[in-house]
């Protein structure tokens, strides 16, 4: 993974990434697989390659080498899809070399478009949905018998908790842990619960002992993931319910020197109860994504976001009163249905007022089947909302310089990454508040804790020294 902010369920700008086994396993037949969209997709690639790998494929870097070519897709934009579907077009040409090249396409647009793929496009001979990866086999195998292949059933159960993910293209120090599948909360520009299903929680002995593992082959932090990681909840058999607090202190017993950081927490549902668990343990880090999305309350409402304005600011006072320090970031959409100018300043006056750390900032873009495109016309013009996304990014980048800026001088808790890009003599990792942190290599190495002071920065990285 790349340095930075990427290790956010939210980031789902990731694309055409690659992912390599560390060590490719001897095997018959070569699978690439590409991944696009959030970090739940990438997560959901280890278990993808998991799957197959048991079923002696090895994973290539080249998809010309490839027996078999996997794209794992998103639909959140209108964008996302338009890059796949040109590299799909690639993937299509390559068959004229190589006649029996089977292509697949997975994940959120697989589920969306269903077989129109295979039918009307004639792009791909297998889809398959983000709850039908168990299924991989037996499609490939269909296909071989010279069928086109489709499964987009979604599933109340299925959250893979058995299937022990294939760590693609790993750092060795960080990892994801999904906790949660799908999402039941119907935000009326979003996409993700007609593609993802309904929500689930994983069984949390589960996502405990994938921690375990991952500790014991020195992995040092672990992202647990879901759409709304507050609305976590596990009832086993014997009656014994766990909620996201729970969980989280569950995972941060595993190990002191395990770091641990979720994504993404929803304001509706962020309770005072999870803030009090990342404060009481030093491993939970100081650190919470919540996307307002609008700073208006009438656009919030169109939204289905259930909350206001003045709900969203009670929630950054309480961060920032339980958790003094604490990082703060939050994703937002310009140009929703009717957003007027006026709705707009209050978003950046929002922003302002929060001091966020860091954000991601995006144009609305309209999603077919979503409840925002059945009730509402998107009228906002292209341009304005092109006006009003600048306008954001522009103070937010203002505003996140500031923050790294604010971090000179003072000594930051460094879990080593990897050596930087720039120069093989600096290793990189991230403070606790997930900025990026530089500093000469030493004797240091990757998975290590580092104090460092920091004496300068860059908008977005702080360098300095270990003390
Ligand atoms: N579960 C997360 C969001 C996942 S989608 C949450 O509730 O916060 C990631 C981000 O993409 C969203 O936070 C939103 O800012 C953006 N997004 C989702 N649908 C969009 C759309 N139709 N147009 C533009 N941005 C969208
Ligand atoms: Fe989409 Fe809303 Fe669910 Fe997030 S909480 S995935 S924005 S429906
Ligand atoms: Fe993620 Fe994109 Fe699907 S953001 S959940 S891969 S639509």
């Amino acid at each position: 993974m790349r340095p930075g902010k990427a290790a956010n369920i939210m980031d789902e700008s990731r694309q055409g990434e690659t992912l390599l086994l560390k060590q490719d396993a001897p095997g018959s037949r070569k699978l690439f697989l590409e991944s696009y969209g959030c970090a739940m997709n990438f997560s959901d690639s280890e278990i993808v390659a998991s799957i197959l790998s048991g079923r002696g494929f090895s994973t290539t870097s080249d998809y010309r080498q490839a027996d078999v070519i996997l794209v794992n897709t998103c639909a959140i934009r209108e964008n996302a899809e338009s890059r796949v579907r040109q590299r799909l077009h690639d993937f299509k040409k390559e068959k004229r070399n190589n006649p029996g090249l089977i292509i697949g396409v997975l994940g959120c647009m697989a589920e969306r478009l269903k077989s129109s793929l295979l039918e009307e496009e004639k792009l791909v001979d297998i889809v398959v949905g983000p709850d039908a990866y168990r299924d991989l086999p037996s499609l490939i195998e269909k296909v071989e018998g010279g069928q086109r292949a489709v499964n987009v059933l979604l599933s109340r159960e299925e959250t893979y908790a058995d299937i022990s993910p294939v760590r693609l293209d790993s750092n060795g120090v960080t990892a994801f842990i999904s906790i949660t599948r799908g999402c039941d909360n119907m935000c009326s520009f979003c996409v993700v619960p007609f593609t993802r299903g309904r929500e689930r929680s994983r069984d949390p002995e589960s996502i405990v002992r994938e921690a375990e593992d991952l500790f014991s082959r020195g992995y040092r932090e672990v992202t647990l993931l879901g759409q709304n990681v507050d609305s976590y909840h596990f009832s086993s058999p014997d009656g014994n319910k766990t909620g996201f607090a729970e969980l989280l202190a569950m995972t941060a017993g595993v190990n002191s020197a395990l770091r641990v950081r979720f994504s993404t927490s929803h304001p509706k549902d962020m309770s005072d109860e999870v803030l009090h668990a990342i404060a009481s343990h030093e491993n939970i880090c100081n650190y919470v994504h919540l996307p307002v999305q609008s700073g208006s309350s009438r656009i919030l409402e169109m939204m289905n976001r259930g909350y206001t304005r003045e709900w969203y600011m009670s929630r950054i006072e309480a961060i920032r009163r339980i958790i003094p320090g604490c990082g703060i970031s939050t994703d937002t959409i310009s140009g929703f249905c009717t957003e007027t100018e006026d709705d707009h300043r209050q978003t950046l006056s929002l922003i302002e007022w929060a001091q966020f750390d860091f954000a991601y900032m995006f144009k609305y873009s309209e999603r077919p089947g979503t409840l925002a495109e059945r009730k509402y016309k998107d009228d906002v013009p292209e341009e304005i909302k092109s006006e009003r996304l600048a306008e954001i990014i522009d103070l937010q980048q203002k505003m996140s310089a500031k923050k790294t800026a604010g971090g000179v001088g003072n000594v930051h808790r460094v879990l080593v990454e990897g050596v930087s890009k720039k120069s093989d003599s600096f290793l990189y990792g991230r403070n606790p508040q997930n900025t990026v942190v530089v500093f000469p290599r030493g004797n240091f190495r990757k998975g290590d804790y580092v104090n460092v002071l920091a004496g300068s920065c860059t908008p977005a990285t702080l360098k300095g020294s270990a003390v």
